[in-house]
């Protein structure tokens, strides 16, 4: 099955040759092809090129006319936690009236109000309620997610978690990969046993997921006040033993030592680090760790934002995802976080896209198969309405101007279809 997508405004993010990520200085350079064409073939991009160069196609061929439209690789989302039951819009208002998010988690609120939550609800109601998230992102232009558990702490709800993750990656077109975090928040039950809990993870929890091949890594939220530096090593040396590789929340609420931790033990990513400072930039230079930053959590907590243009500067490549999740960051608006980046990180729209795509592939062990138009790579691509320049993108922040999706070769949102609802709702 073939399929040629025409009339574009311009191709973003095209690499003739395979790139793992960029870093540093190479952070601001995009390469683009103005009104480029694009072939598919197999789910696969089969060639891509100036308008000149258009091969002449046979009838055979379906054709998508973008308007004059942008076309992107889609959002690598390389960091969430989109599964979860209901919501916490009531520790929203507790903050806007002055708690903090570690007061909210001491009292019993924040991670631990969402496994209570997760723990009354069925596997199948879980399994709906992350769908229609999942529905959300596609709409945005995400077309792959890292998943993290976290909100069961017990066997039995990371489990549930877990299946709900793999049906995702069973019966929806985005690629997924999928997170161990049983090491998210001590349960209450353990308090005064940190050891007991710790053991739980390592004894219990990592072999019943390792059995069932649930998880592709595994995470430990590594802060003040949550888990430590020795905790967070053994945990991830017992992942180790099954195959998964860390990626963890690191430096969100201090110099935790979560960093160094990560690269020492040879992470996909480090994620958040709000507190990074001249020794963390030392351990990332030169490593295989990916840097990712959540704009969205720092934002939407009014905490410290984590410094990127340091980090850029020091030559360091830097990914961004959402963090969506029901506590620090309801959001999974790929689009609102680059301008985040843009906006509060001070990433230049050159590096916020390389961010969201080719980084964040990398940093979820995707990048030779996302993040980039490059011949080869999965067919997974959105297409903008008609827009005057890349940077109109994280400009115009509160738009979503992905019209068409379309994931492994197949379009599964049409600006035909976007068009004829809204008009349909407007007559
Ligand atoms: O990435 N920082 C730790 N975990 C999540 C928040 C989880 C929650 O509050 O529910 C995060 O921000
Ligand atoms: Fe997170």
């Amino acid at each position: 099955m073939s399929l040629l997508i025409h009339n574009t405004g311009m191709l973003v993010q095209t690499r003739e040759e395979p790139v793992a990520f960029v870093a540093g200085r190479d952070m601001s350079q995009l390469p683009v092809i103005e009104k480029g064409w694009l072939l598919i073939e197999n789910g696969i991009i089969a060639g891509f090129g100036p308008p000149d160069n258009m091969p002449s196609f046979g009838s055979d061929l379906t054709k998508i006319d973008a308007g004059g439209g942008y076309l992107f690789p889609a959002f690598c989302d390389s960091h969430t936690h989109l599964i979860y039951a209901g919501s916490r819009e009531k520790e929203y208002t507790d903050k806007i009236r002055g708690l903090s998010y570690e007061e909210i988690a001491k009292r019993g609120g924040g991670i631990l109000n969402s496994a209570a939550l997760l723990h009354d609800t069925s596997e199948d109601d879980l399994f709906s309620q992350s769908m229609e998230r999942v529905r959300e992102i596609i709409s945005f232009g995400t077309g792959a997610v890292e998943i993290k558990s976290g909100y069961g702490l017990t066997t039995e709800d990371e489990l549930k978690m877990l299946r709900v993750i793999r049906r995702i990656k069973e019966e929806t077109p985005l690629t997924v990969r999928s997170t161990f975090l049983g090491a998210h928040a001590l349960p209450a039950e353990y308090r005064g046993n940190r050891r007991g809990y710790v053991d739980l993870i390592v004894d219990e929890m990592i072999p019943a997921i390792a059995a069932e091949n649930l998880a592709d890594y595994i995470d430990v939220f590594c802060d003040r006040g949550f888990f430590t530096v020795d905790e967070t090593e053994r945990i991830l040396e017992a992942g180790a033993c099954h195959g998964m590789l860390p990626k963890i929340h690191a430096n969100e609420l201090d110099y935790s030592g979560g960093i160094q931790a990560g690269v020492k033990h040879g992470a996909l990513s480090v994620d958040h680090l709000e507190f990074t400072g001249d020794d963390e930039i030392a351990a990332l230079a030169g490593s295989g760790t990916m840097p990712t930053l959540l704009p969205g959590a720092a934002f939407f907590l009014g905490m410290t934002d984590p410094p990127a243009r340091k980090m850029i500067d020091a030559g360091l490549p830097v990914a961004m995802a959402s963090d969506y999740n029901p506590g620090s960051s309801p959001s999974g608006n790929m689009k609102l976080v680059m301008s985040l980046g843009c906006i509060r990180l001070r990433m230049l729209p050159e590096e916020a896209i390389n961010a969201v795509t080719l980084n964040s592939a990398y940093a979820m062990g995707l990048s030779e198969t996302h993040g980039s138009i490059t011949v080869g790579k999965k067919a997974n691509l959105f297409i903008t309405k008609k827009i005057p320049s890349y940077e109109y993108m994280p400009y115009a922040y509160g738009s979503n101007l992905v019209e068409t999706v379309i994931l492994n070769g197949v379009v599964v949102i049409s600006r035909q279809s976007a068009v004829g609802h809204l008009r349909h709702i407007l007559r």
